[in-house]
């Protein structure tokens, strides 16, 4: 098992995989994105043409999800039965159906297994990872628990800065459709006890990956 574990949620756009990745990548430590993985099962799901609605039929792809994925924040990468997925993943028809296999409790059982399962087996000193719940299910107990939040507009704004003008309105009402269904399941937006908030909206790239550093050194040997 990793000696410490940092973890950080938060909704949508808030800056949790850059900001993880980049914490992680100034440490030395590993990276583990969870959200990439309820994208690839939902991408393997849809490769497959199974109905994303069907909780029984994604259930059994479970089974046979053959997924790796980088925990060196330098050489990070997503495969699924060898196949390297790690764009395919953000395509927008992988982000609206995203959510309907995150709403499945056995998936959620099975995937928090392997993502216990990567943290046990990681050689580094420390691994930060990031999702909507690692503060509260996955790793209650790490010794840094972070929520990572950002206003509803400074959120839309980052995605939208990273797309074109024409499809940064679809974008943000997906994300925004996102976000409330994804609330119904995990609760990401108020943090829990003893999880420290940090808000980023004011706060550009930079300044929040060392605000990350200040919470992460204040709280390990
Ligand atoms: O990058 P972004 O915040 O848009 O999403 P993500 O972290 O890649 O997560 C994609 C989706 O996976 C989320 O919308 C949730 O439905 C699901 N997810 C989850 O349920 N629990 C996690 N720990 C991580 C992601
Ligand atoms: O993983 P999550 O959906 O929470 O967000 P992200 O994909 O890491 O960040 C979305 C965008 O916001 C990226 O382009 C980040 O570089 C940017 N960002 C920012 O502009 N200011 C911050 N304080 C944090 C992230």
């Amino acid at each position: 098992m990793s000696d410490i574990i940092v973890a950080v949620d938060g909704p949508a756009g808030s800056g949790k995989s850059s900001v993880s990745k980049e914490a992680a990548l100034r440490l030395g430590w590993a990276y583990l994105d969870t959200g990439a993985a309820y994208r690839a099962l939902a991408w393997h799901c849809l490769d497959e043409g199974v109905d994303t609605e069907d909780a029984d039929a994604v259930v059994a792809r479970l089974a046979d999800f053959d997924y790796s994925i980088g925990m060196d924040p330098q050489h990070y990468f997503v495969r699924v039965g060898g196949e390297e997925i790690t764009r395919d993943i953000r395509e927008p028809r992988v982000s609206a159906v995203v959510s309907h296999i995150a709403r499945v409790p056995e998936v959620r059982v099975g995937l928090n297994d392997l993502f216990r399962r990567l943290m046990a087996e990681n050689p580094k000193d420390g691994v930060i990872v990031e999702g909507r719940d690692i503060t509260t299910v996955v790793a209650p107990d790490a010794p840094v628990r972070v929520l990572l939040t950002a206003s509803a507009e400074a959120r839309m704004a980052r995605r939208s800065a990273e797309l074109s003008a024409v499809s940064a309105e679809a974008t943000a009402q997906q994300l925004a459709s996102r976000d409330a269904q994804d609330s119904r399941v995990v609760d990401f937006m108020n943090a829990a006890e003893g999880v420290t908030t940090l808000d980023s909206t004011d706060l550009d790239f930079e300044q929040t990956v060392l605000a990350l550093l200040d919470i992460v050194h204040a709280r390990t040997p």
